[in-house]
């Protein structure tokens, strides 16, 4: 199979380790990659949010599948323009996107198709902002309505820094707080058919015990130990299955990769976002247990022929990815500066540029990922620690906590 991946952070680096081991694949593009990914794969330049260029470089490739990692280029319409070449495609249609894109269409979707998730009022002026507040009480959760690359939520207890947000984001949906462990649940879609993989927990603060500004995601790991056994189908029945059949009913049907975020409260599991396309960092985490070929997969789910995948094989043990950040991030990242120790396996490179001599640098707010199976959680933790030990890069900083709340059995759903 010839594959054309579309991005170039950590989540693809991820996802090209997945594609190059599958032995129907015989040839790798990733555009634009990075230095990470090009060990695997050809590189490519492409502007990821242009259809055309996108849909082009798939013809030209002659590409039989075509993977989209991030989510702008979905919201741009880059798998509508590559569909349109008749190629296939692992990602939603633009249309369908907006379930990531617009929080405001994600709640209409929700609501009916009868899923639970957080109440919610959508406000685009400070009166009916302050009146959602005051309906809702603290600690207040506030999101912009568009794309923010996980930024765009703040959840405080106070309630001049939740109307100021609301105030600087114009359009935001506030909604209620939902208190219990959170769960990322990825799922393999061509719109009918589903398959879950592993659930995965994320580090969404940038500091330790949860602290600090929400960020993209500061590490992650898999399996969940504390997570009830039948938590997967129960999510699969309530959540996943009436969305894509709302999809489905309005005509924009949802195909490639669907990401619930979960709360489990004591009420249940309720979902606080979806997205339209794998999580970062947990698809390090989940794909590094994966045993399934990854290319047969993502092209079942893009021909319509996933119903008749066989089931998923999965490693046993665990897996832990730790987030090597940039100085300033996630406000203010500072780029360029030189790393070391990084071309070890297990290293994945989300934000990296390699100069013409060789030398790596970082190029993005988080910049790299030490991600580690083991026999357990415990071992795959300190193999990722160790990972990240040996990456040097001036001002870097690191949550030192992942899965460690988990390991030591710290974690219960509340009843
Ligand atoms: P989102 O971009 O919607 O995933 O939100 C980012 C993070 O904000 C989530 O992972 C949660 O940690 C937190 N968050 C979002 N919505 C809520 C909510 N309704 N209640 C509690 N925490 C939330
Ligand atoms: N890790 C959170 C996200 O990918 O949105």
């Amino acid at each position: 199979m010839r594959v054309l991946l579309v991005g170039g952070g950590g989540r693809e680096h991820a996802l090209a380790l997945g594609l190059a081991d599958d032995p129907s694949v015989e040839m790798l593009v990733a555009a634009p990659g990075n230095p990470g990914i090009a060990s695997v794969a050809e590189l490519r330049e492409v502007d990821t949010a242009d259809p055309a260029a996108v849909a082009a470089l798939a013809v030209e490739l002659r590409a039989e599948l075509v993977v989209i990692g991030p989510e702008a280029p979905l919201v741009a319409g880059v798998a509508d323009a590559v569909r349109a070449k008749g190629i296939a495609v692992f990602g939603p249609s633009a249309e369908a996107a907006r379930l990531e894109g617009s929080k405001t269409f994600a709640k209409e979707i929700m609501t009916a198709a009868g899923v639970p998730t957080a109440r919610a009022h959508t406000c685009t002026d400070p009166q009916s902002a302050a009146d959602a507040l005051d309906d809702f009480g603290p600690p207040y959760v506030v999101k912009n309505d568009g794309l923010a690359a996980g930024k765009g939520v703040v959840v405080t207890d106070d309630r001049a820094i939740a109307l100021e947000h609301a105030r600087e984001c114009g359009r935001v949906v506030i909604e209620e707080y939902l208190s219990g462990p959170e769960v990322s649940l990825f799922v393999v879609t061509d719109g009918e058919a589903a398959v879950p993989l592993l659930p995965a927990q994320d580090f969404k603060r940038v500091g330790d015990g949860d602290t600090g500004p929400n960020t993209g995601g500061m590490g992650a790991y898999a399996p969940l130990p504390w997570a009830p056994p039948d938590l997967v189908d129960e999510v699969m029945t309530d959540v996943v299955h009436p969305t894509l059949a709302q999809m489905r009913h309005r005509g924009i049907p949802f195909t490639g990769l669907l990401y619930v975020g979960l709360a489990l409260t004591a009420a249940g599991p309720r979902v606080i976002e979806f997205n339209a396309r794998f999580g970062d960092p947990e698809t390090q985490v989940v794909l590094a247990l994966l045993e399934t070929p990854l290319a047969g997969l993502l092209h079942a789910a893009a021909t319509g022929t996933l119903a008749a995948h066989p089931p998923l094989r999965w490693r046993d043990g665990a897996a832990v990815t730790v987030v090597v950040a940039a100085e300033g991030y996630p406000a203010k990242p500072r780029t360029g500066d030189v790393i070391t120790g990084a071309d070890r396996a297990g290293v994945i490179h989300a934000g990296t540029r390699r100069d013409a001599d060789g030398t790596l640098r970082s190029a993005g707010g988080r910049v790299l990922c030490g991600t580690a199976t083991g026999p357990d959680l415990a071992a795959a933790r300190d193999a990722a620690y160790a990972l990240v030990r040996g990456i040097e890069l001036a001002g870097a900083h690191h949550r030192s906590d992942i899965a460690a709340a988990a390991v030591e059995s710290r974690i219960a759903v509340p009843d």
